[in-house]
């Protein structure tokens, strides 16, 4: 059997491979059910709510329960740390291999048999000066932020990321358009294009773009997927202006953008993804869960993520209604018989929207 190349990027030493195995199951510790961070909070914050006699939802008293108790501030400092290790560990080992892994992107830039087009004249609008997750120089100000991307979510989803298992588990759950006719598919967002080459291998005959505003990631998009040899196309374009004709794509996808973007933005993007979906065509969305119905833990953990991991926009995502959105615009959301969750780990939650 054909053994799958393998496209993480990689790292200078086995040293710097086991001090991030280290921190990637650190970092399963802390959110796991091993230091069970979650449930020994929710039931000191559970049994505040008794003693009070009504529902704890106001979030600046669930943060001064959680900063009162010992474990609370264990849980913020370990949660903050195992970002900045992963980080600091990648910096080290990329900076000593940097005109290496350079060259590297130069090489795949021009083969294919995909295409890459960045656009020499691209404006950065300034809501994406974000480091987001605390990714030194963010998504595009490092020609190495592809790089940082994949090693990065590789220890993020702890084992659901080290050959695009989550990225293809998502892409497969998709549904078909009524007509089930796929042939173009336009995947938003695509960072280093991860559910780009799923789709290729989902619809081989589709034609697939993928499209993000940053240069670095989309180079190491394009790499990945001609060593892969699936034959995909880059755009550096932006998800709320994709200059593309109306009524295009038969599919459009966006996985974990929308809390990255401000939610003026939101709404231009959901706009441009009813203009470029044809008539009964899917817009699926994968995307952190929202606030509404949360349990306090729930309600903190959102704060603490979009204040100490640098996630600006995400507390209004979640706690802005997608679905309604999504209808104003011009889609229909079958409301999904598990409560929109994706299946997979429970801070995801789809839409699955269709263009009428
Ligand atoms: C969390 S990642 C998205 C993950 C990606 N869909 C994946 O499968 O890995 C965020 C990505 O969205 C891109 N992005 C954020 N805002 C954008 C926008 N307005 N237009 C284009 N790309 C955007 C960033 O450059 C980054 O690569």
């Amino acid at each position: 059997m054909k053994s799958t190349p393998n496209t993480m990027p990689k790292l200078a030493s086995r040293h710097d491979t086991a001090y991030l195995d280290f921190v990637e199951g650190f970092r399963e510790y802390i959110l796991g059910k091993g230091a069970n961070f979650e449930d020994r909070l929710n039931a000191n914050l559970l049994a505040a709510e008794e003693e009070q006699g009504f529902p704890l939802d106001d979030l600046e008293k669930i943060k001064a329960l959680v900063w009162a108790q010992p474990l609370g501030r264990l849980h913020g400092r370990l949660a903050r740390t195992q970002q900045e290790m992963k980080w600091h560990a990648l910096q080290r080992s990329f900076e000593s291999q940097r005109s290496v892994l350079s060259a590297e992107l130069a090489y795949w830039d021009s083969r294919g048999p995909g295409t890459l087009e960045l656009d020499s004249s691209f404006q950065y609008p300034p809501y994406v000066n974000v480091h987001f997750h605390l990714q030194p120089k963010g998504y595009y100000k490092d020609e190495l932020s592809g790089f940082f991307y994949h090693y990065g979510t590789k220890v993020f989803f702890r084992g659901d990321n080290d050959q695009d298992e989550l990225h293809e588990k998502l892409v497969s759950r998709v549904p078909l358009p009524k007509d089930s006719k796929v042939n173009k598919i336009l995947d938003l967002a695509c960072s280093i294009g991860q559910s780009t080459t799923a789709f290729h291998r989902l619809y081989p005959k589709a034609e697939i773009i993928g499209i993000d505003y940053s240069a670095p990631m989309l180079r190491v998009a394009h790499r990945r997927a001609a060593i892969l040899g699936d034959k995909v196309d880059f755009k550096q374009r932006l998800v709320e202006q994709t200059r593309f004709p109306d009524a295009q794509f038969d599919i459009t996808f966006a996985f974990i953008v929308f809390h990255e973007l401000p939610l003026r933005i939101i709404h231009d993007t959901v706009r441009e993804a009813a203009r470029v979906t044809r008539k009964g065509g899917i817009f699926a969305v994968f995307d952190f869960t929202g606030t509404a119905g949360k349990s306090p833990f729930q309600l903190y953990h959102r704060w603490f993520d979009a204040r100490h991991n640098g996630e600006p926009y995400s507390q209004d995502f979640c706690d802005c209604h997608l679905q309604d959105i999504l209808t104003r615009y011009g889609f229909h959301v079958a409301a999904a018989p598990d409560g929109q969750r994706s299946g997979g780990a429970g801070y995801l939650q789809h839409w699955f929207a269709t263009r009428v």
